[in-house]
């Protein structure tokens, strides 16, 4: 038996990368899937990606920085889907550069995105999760969280706010079933490094699946037991 059969999932940042990854993994383990991102071009690929693993996948644009975008996404998830099991939040957009050269502006889109839709989707899902008495929220934070890259502060802030978030809300909602989790891949060969000059070696970074093999098992744990934080490091130790 599938390990989330009869469950469902809602991906954000689903159109490419980690988030596609993760939603392809989740439909193989039984979920239906829900997937979020503002692209309809690559929500539709992505949605194919789940209907040829053999799942069920329901393509819904949108922008997470709007909140009211968000509220609906989880609407239409319960009223076509008609729960909600597991959430991923994998949309999240990176710049870097130094400090001293960036100007306060550069990092509002970054902080809209990485953290605060992170939290506004959250809170969207818990309504559902906690009147189930069941849920499994996993936030896809970055190692930078824990380790100082130079050049990645602004993305390290957002980050780590994703992991201090997790973690409270964790602590809020355990004994109410439901659990949260963060993962905090190092790199990660997706198209998010397309835009990055001077990205590391690509050949060496983890693939999108290999995070998704951690989210699917955070997710499909018994309900006795929650996987909080998982850290997940190409082997050679590349960041
Ligand atoms: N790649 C890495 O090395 C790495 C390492 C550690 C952590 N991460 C984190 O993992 C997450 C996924 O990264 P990735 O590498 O998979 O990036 P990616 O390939 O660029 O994919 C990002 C996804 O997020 C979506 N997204 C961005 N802004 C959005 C918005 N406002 N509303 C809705 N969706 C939005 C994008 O779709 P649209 O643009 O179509 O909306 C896309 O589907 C990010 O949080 C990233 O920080 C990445």
């Amino acid at each position: 038996m599938s390990a989330l059969a009869g469950q469902v999932a809602l991906v954000t940042g689903a159109g490419r990368g980690i988030g596609r990854a993760v939603a392809v993994a989740l439909a193989a383990e039984g979920a239906a899937v829900a997937l979020a991102a503002r692209s309809r071009a690559d929500l539709a690929e992505a949605a194919a990606a789940v209907k040829d693993a053999g799942g069920r996948a329901l393509a819904i644009p949108v922008d997470v920085t709007q909140d009211a975008e968000v509220e609906a996404l989880v609407e239409q998830v319960l009223s076509e889907l008609g729960r909600l099991d597991v959430l991923v939040t994998a949309a999240g957009v990176a710049a870097f550069g130094p400090v001293a050269g960036a100007k306060p502006a550069d990092w509002d889109a970054m902080l809209a995105v990485n953290l605060r839709a992170v939290m506004v989707t959250c809170r969207a899902a818990l309504g559902p999760m906690l009147r189930q008495r069941r849920g499994t929220i996993i936030n896809v934070a970055s190692i930078a969280a824990v380790r100082a890259i130079a050049g990645g502060a602004a993305y390290a802030a957002t980050k780590a706010g994703v992991v201090a978030w997790s973690r409270v809300l964790a602590e809020e909602v355990r004994h109410e079933g439901v659990r949260v989790g963060v993962v905090l891949p190092g790199a990660v060969d997706t198209p998010l490094w397309d835009q990055i000059s001077g990205a590391p070696d690509r050949a060496r970074m983890l693939r999108p699946e290999d995070v998704a093999r951690a989210v699917v098992l955070m997710a499909s744990l018994p309900d006795g037991a929650t996987m909080e934080e998982v850290r997940l490091l190409p082997a050679d130790g590349i960041l």
